[in-house]
């Protein structure tokens, strides 16, 4: 091992990771459920009040050395991360509510629990948005700003990003914001210079969460994008990460059902079992559920949740076992049910000789209480990012995309969807970038 361990702290050997001193602010684009769970769940454990379940961060360990060697540390106490005490909360949104104000709508914390935090809550307002309708059909936005263009809009947000800077040590931003119109890259996508003329142009293809993500990357910050849109997927992003040493990540949080299906996928893949097909439907009645009853907004997460399959089962490389897959998917607004998501899944798989058997998975879940310990942990892990020399400047953290349905990686680099790769993944580089050793789970050494 290139480390040597003295009750769990790196004492030599280590690369030179800035130490996470002083306070992390965190920006959130959109106070909505997932936001504000985060949020409150955050100062409920700061409070003693409840454990930090779900997130990777906070509760998971990780293994050092050989089998034998009996030593796992939890990951907080291996790679030098934000502390939640020193986590500072700020937002932007569209309406003026207050986290606790929009907390008690979303309805995910109960009222016990919100009443208890609701002194801290209430002091964070969000800033007024950047937002136009005409990217979210289902929402009319009052808290907004405006301006001559959209990049007098980019030059608001920076001057938000850098007041904010000034009261604390270091800023990531996360958009937490709704799913945007389905959108394809341009040619204003294509260059720093071409996306800066298109701010300047009001060009269409420049959707907020685009304004947002360059303010943010133009000031440094590295910028997590929760939602399927088309935001820091694009070549002018990756650039402007890269030049500015400001790391990025997408796209939409893993929760629910496609964190299932990179679960058994794999296995049937594994085991070489046939799937003929897959369908996967959902009941949903918060306001994201609304936002997706639209069908330009339906079709940007329907993309984002359609890739998974046919990266993992590779059809190419088993026709025999993956070629006619049937894969479909279905959202379906349904208020009484709120935040408490039900999906459905039915899989028709096949097994040898060709005899067919099926597969019913009914999953119910709250969508935020899965998704905010996964904005927290994105936050804490892009704000390690920014302060490790070598990942800070090579934009994409694919690293990260064990939190993402779909995950962003290298031009020509097909992603890996597989929860336990993306899960082998994220330990390794952490590593890597602490010099102990990778492990391979060869095990052969075992045996000699
Ligand atoms: N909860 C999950 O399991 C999950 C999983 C994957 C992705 N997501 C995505 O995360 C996002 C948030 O989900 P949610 O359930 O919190 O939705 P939500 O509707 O409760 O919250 C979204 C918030 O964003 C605000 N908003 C919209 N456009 C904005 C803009 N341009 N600037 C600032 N604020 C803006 C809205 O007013 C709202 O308060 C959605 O895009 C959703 O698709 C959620």
């Amino acid at each position: 091992m290139g480390i040597e361990e003295q009750g769990g702290k790196i004492t030599a050997g280590a690369p030179a990771i800035a130490p996470a001193t002083g306070k992390l602010g965190v920006m959130v684009v959109g106070l909505g459920a997932v936001a504000t769970t985060m949020i409150a769940g955050v100062e409920a454990i700061r409070r003693g009040l409840a454990k930090p379940i779900g997130s990777l961060t906070q509760m998971g360990t990780i293994r050092l050395g050989k089998r034998t060697d009996n030593t796992s540390p939890l990951i907080k106490d291996f790679v030098p991360l934000a502390k939640l005490e020193d986590v500072v909360f700020t937002g932007w949104d569209i309406f003026e509510d207050n986290v606790y104000e929009s907390a008690a709508h979303a309805k995910v914390l109960d009222e016990k629990m919100l009443l208890q935090l609701k002194p801290y809550l209430e002091t964070i307002k969000p800033l007024p948005a950047v937002f136009d309708q005409f990217y979210v059909k289902r929402l009319h936005g009052t808290h907004v700003k405006t301006g001559k263009n959209k990049r007098d809009l980019a030059d608001q947000l920076r001057a938000d990003i850098q007041a904010f800077k000034k009261t604390v040590d270091r800023v990531v931003v996360i958009w937490a914001a709704s799913t945007e119109i389905f959108l394809q890259q341009t040619a204003v996508h294509q260059s720093i210079e071409a996306f800066e003329a298109g701010l300047e142009a009001n060009d269409p293809g420049i959707a907020p969460s685009q304004i947002y993500a360059y303010a943010a990357l133009s000031e440094g910050v590295p910028f997590a994008n929760g939602a399927p849109n088309l935001t820091v997927d694009f070549p002018a992003m990756v650039e402007l990460s890269k030049r500015n040493a400001a790391p990025i990540c997408g796209k939409d949080f893993k929760t629910g059902q496609t964190m299932m299906k990179t679960v058994l996928a794999p296995a049937f893949k594994a085991r070489l079992l046939g799937v003929s097909g897959w369908f996967s439907t959902n009941i949903l009645g918060n306001r994201d559920g609304e936002v997706l009853d639209d069908p330009q907004s339906f079709k940007t997460k329907e993309e984002s949740k359609l890739g998974s399959l046919d990266y993992i089962f590779q059809p190419e490389l088993y026709p025999d076992l993956y070629e006619d897959i049937f894969h479909k998917i279905r959202i379906n607004y349904y208020p009484p049910r709120g935040d408490d998501k039900e999906a459905w899944d039915n899989i028709d798989i096949f097994g040898w000789l060709g005899y067919p058997m099926q597969i019913k998975v009914n999953f119910l879940c709250r969508d935020s209480i899965l998704a905010a310990p996964i904005a927290l942990d994105l936050v804490l892990f892009l704000d390690l990012a920014k302060r490790t020399p070598s990942l800070r400047s090579i934009g994409i953290q694919e690293w990260l995309s064990f939190y993402l349905k779909s995950p962003q990686s290298a031009p020509g680099l097909y992603p890996e969807h597989d929860l336990f790769i993306q899960s082998m993944k994220l330990k390794n580089t952490l590593r890597h970038i602490m010099g102990a050793d990778l492990i391979t789970h060869l095990g052969l050494e075992y045996y000699d």
